[in-house]
């Protein structure tokens, strides 16, 4: 494969969609060298180094600021620290810095904390879900995910001890800052005091000013001392070198295997420097990575030098820093990374670029309420952020695994906002507990569709979240929304106390909240699927997942027990850490733990008390185990790792859905039909329903 057609010699601006080049300003040469100078000479070095007075200035005078910069130009790591140095920390006062995405949280922090010389978790800290490092009073600068302070918002709607909130990777436009963003304007209204920044690395600056300007106090604007409510705008101007961008002739099928040829290709004839590819998920990742280690052993020529790098959220911290440590002499790093490195991470030494030209991107479907992570096409926005990662130290090349014509003529211009694209079941639970009734008045930097809208609120109200006023309901309502997990996860946790199984719904709700405690056996699944069936429960994956934890904690929570088992040793330690902390959160909320012991069908009510809507039976005459969905008659299959796979019982209840080629159910349980009718009457009406 890969016939490659470079793109036109012809150096055109960044906006230009004709070309085959993108060009980006050519850095001043003072600025071209890294590695060996000190921190402070790094620091200043950055684009934003030029705009701090200009940032502080605008921070000071406006309540809202959007700065645009280019990644790496220095907007997540120094902003806040320019803050506390002009005094916004102060008076044990915290500026926090949102990110959509939890890894970029940790290796954020860790950079900056190391900048300013003080141990992480002290003066710099962060927090994700179900990992606080931070110091109460000591910590001033702090880096959270978004989601983390909607959650804090619940106990300090105002954000009082904030002074200034940095809302970081705006362009990326996930659910949690869309809420968020409306949120700040509202809190605004009553604290003008507080100031945020928005920052982002694309140009969709006018669309957040022209959000962020639909305020206007009461009276006269100048009656009350404050700040300019008009939002402040500042272009930083980028550092990177020229990217050529090559096409390929012909569209390939299977791009895994397209990107490992190029890789390799790249290797051979250019030059060194490190490469950047962009795959869509740890699966495509292993896969090609095997197929690497592979080529490795049968033709050590090409392969030769490199270091091959996955990059992906949930990969465990050591591995996260040899992705950041420097290119030994002679080696040639690749990292194989999801859409994480096209904003959110700098890497330094990139030089080479592979774009698959996908990405997974969740969507939602309100008719059939399906819910679906599926392999979607990026965005050009994407695409040429992707390309700028390969310009920051020299010029350098991004090699894109689609054509030009469909570059230019089919790729969208930007991507979809996640809240429009997605099922919004805890989007409407934050809000209700924030205490916004009018959810759908209100002002959402992107409306999304009144019929996502109904449908949650219809889930929501048969979960017994939600009162025929639409208010929480006491207590489940007000628990739920304590508990940070998807709702209907919270809910089935809530419902096992009642049915006296918590101490085993929590495990389950743990695995169920980490992507895979299986071992990735690229190339030995037979292995792997013999070892499941030592665990293997005939009533689904949620009791096999028990078995697991179960003999983990037998073997002493052995990392040898693990191996020979096929199960992932990381993934297991960080079952339990979640476990400890969901533990602490039921018995906030006054659920003791009480455990079931081998009751399985209580264990079966209780998920099917949070899951009802996932119900799907077999179809009577299928050879081919397809189920439908009881509530819309969508076709789905279980997922071959489910050990329920083949074995097709006549009622399933699915955590989650991917597509494929079809629709696949993931984490499969057996159930009784009647169940649905007793815990979900008016879900599931039985008359007009003959289940
Ligand atoms: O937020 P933005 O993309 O504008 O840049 P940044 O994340 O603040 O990164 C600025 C610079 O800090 C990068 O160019 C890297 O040199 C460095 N950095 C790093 O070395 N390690 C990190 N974990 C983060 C940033
Ligand atoms: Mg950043």
């Amino acid at each position: 494969m890969a016939f490659w057609k470079p793109g036109s010699e012809r150096p055109r601006i960044l906006d230009d969609e004709e070309g085959g080049v993108l060009f980006y300003n050519a850095a001043p040469a003072s600025s071209s060298g890294y590695g060996h100078a000190s921190m402070e000479k790094q620091r200043q070095r950055l684009p934003v180094f030029k705009y701090r007075t200009a940032i502080l200035y605008l921070v000071e005078t406006h309540a809202t600021t959007i700065v645009v910069g280019e990644t790496g130009s220095g907007k997540t790591t120094q902003i806040p620290q320019y803050l506390k140095e002009a005094g916004w920390a102060e008076g044990g006062r915290v500026i926090g810095c949102t990110q959509p995405r939890r890894l970029a949280v940790q290796s954020v922090a860790s950079r900056v904390a190391e900048e300013m010389g003080v141990k992480l978790g002290e003066e710099v800290g962060y927090t994700i879900r179900f990992e606080d490092v931070t110091t109460a009073g000591v910590t001033s600068i702090k880096f959270l995910t978004d989601g983390v302070l909607l959650r804090e918002m619940m106990d300090d709607p105002l954000l009082m001890k904030y002074s200034v909130i940095m809302v970081d990777e705006a362009h990326e436009r996930s659910l949690s800052t869309d809420i968020l963003l409306g949120l700040l304007k509202k809190v605004q209204k009553r604290r003008p005091e507080l100031r945020v920044v928005i920052s982002s690395a694309t140009i969709e600056a006018k669309t957040m000013a022209d959000f962020f300007r639909g305020r206007k106090r009461r009276g006269s604007d100048n009656d009350v001392q404050g700040p300019n409510t008009e939002p402040a705008i500042l272009s930083v101007e980028g550092r990177g070198f020229n990217v050529h961008v090559h096409y390929l002739e012909e569209p390939v099928s299977d791009y895994v295997r397209a990107t490992v040829s190029t890789i390799l290709s790249i290797n051979e004839r250019e030059r060194m420097g490190d490469i950047l590819v962009f795959l869509t998920g740890q699966d495509d990742i292993e896969a090609a990575t095997q197929m690497l280690n592979d080529e490795t052993h049968h033709n050590a020529r090409k392969s030769s030098g490199l270091i091959i790098l996955p990059l992906y959220s949930g990969l465990p911290r050591g591995d996260q820093d040899l992705i950041f440590s420097p290119t030994p002499r002679g080696k040639r790093k690749v990292v194989l990374s999801t859409n994480i490195a096209e904003t959110s991470l700098t890497l330094e030494g990139i030089v080479y670029v592979v774009d698959s030209g996908f990405s997974k991107q969740r969507f939602y479907n309100p008719v059939t309420d399906i819910e679906n992570l599926v392999v979607a096409p990026i965005s050009k926005a994407s695409a040429r952020q992707r390309a700028g990662r390969a310009g920051r130290v020299r010029p350098g090349k991004c090699y894109r695994l689609y054509t030009e014509e469909y570059f230019l003529n089919e790729m969208a211009t930007e991507g979809i906002p996640e809240m429009q694209r997605t099922n919004l079941v805890s989007c409407v639970i934050q809000l209700k507990a924030l205490g916004i009734d009018n959810i759908l008045g209100f002002d959402w930097p992107a409306s999304p569709s009144p019929e996502a809208m109904i449908r949650a609120l219809e889930i929501l109200y048969s979960l017994g979240i939600l009162d025929d006023d639409a208010k929480l309901t006491s207590p489940i309502g007000f628990q739920v929304a304590e508990i940070p997990l998807d709702p209907m996860v919270a809910k089935m946790i809530i419902s096992s106390h009642e049915l006296g199984c918590s101490e085993e719904i929590i495990t389950i709700a743990a695995v169920l909240s980490i992507q895979s405690i299986w071992a990735s056996v690229w190339g030995s699944q037979k292995q792997l699927d013999e070892a499941k069936l030592r665990f293997a429960a005939a009533e689904g994956d949620h009791v096999t997942f028990l078995n697991v934890y179960k003999g983990f904690l037998q073997s002493g929570k052995s990392s040898q027990w693990c191996q020979r088992n096929f199960v992932n040793y990381h993934a297991m330690k960080k079952v339990i850490e979640v476990r400890d902390q969901l533990k602490r959160v039921a018995l906030r909320l006054g659920l003791s733990l009480k455990s079931c012991d081998r009751d399985l069908q209580v264990l079966r009510k209780a998920v099917t008390a949070g899951f009802f809507a996932n119900a799907c039976r077999l179809e009577p005459y299928s050879h081919n185990g397809m189920y439908k969905t009881v509530r819309t008659s969508q076709e789905v299959y279980i997922h071959p790792s489910s050990v329920l796979f083949r074995v097709n019982p006549k009622w399933i209840i699915y955590h989650a859905l991917v597509s494929t080629d079809r629709q696949y159910a993931r984490n499969v349980i057996s159930i009784e039909p009647s169940w649905l009718t007793e815990i979900a009457p008016h879900f599931y009406n039985s008359k007009e329903r003959a289940l």
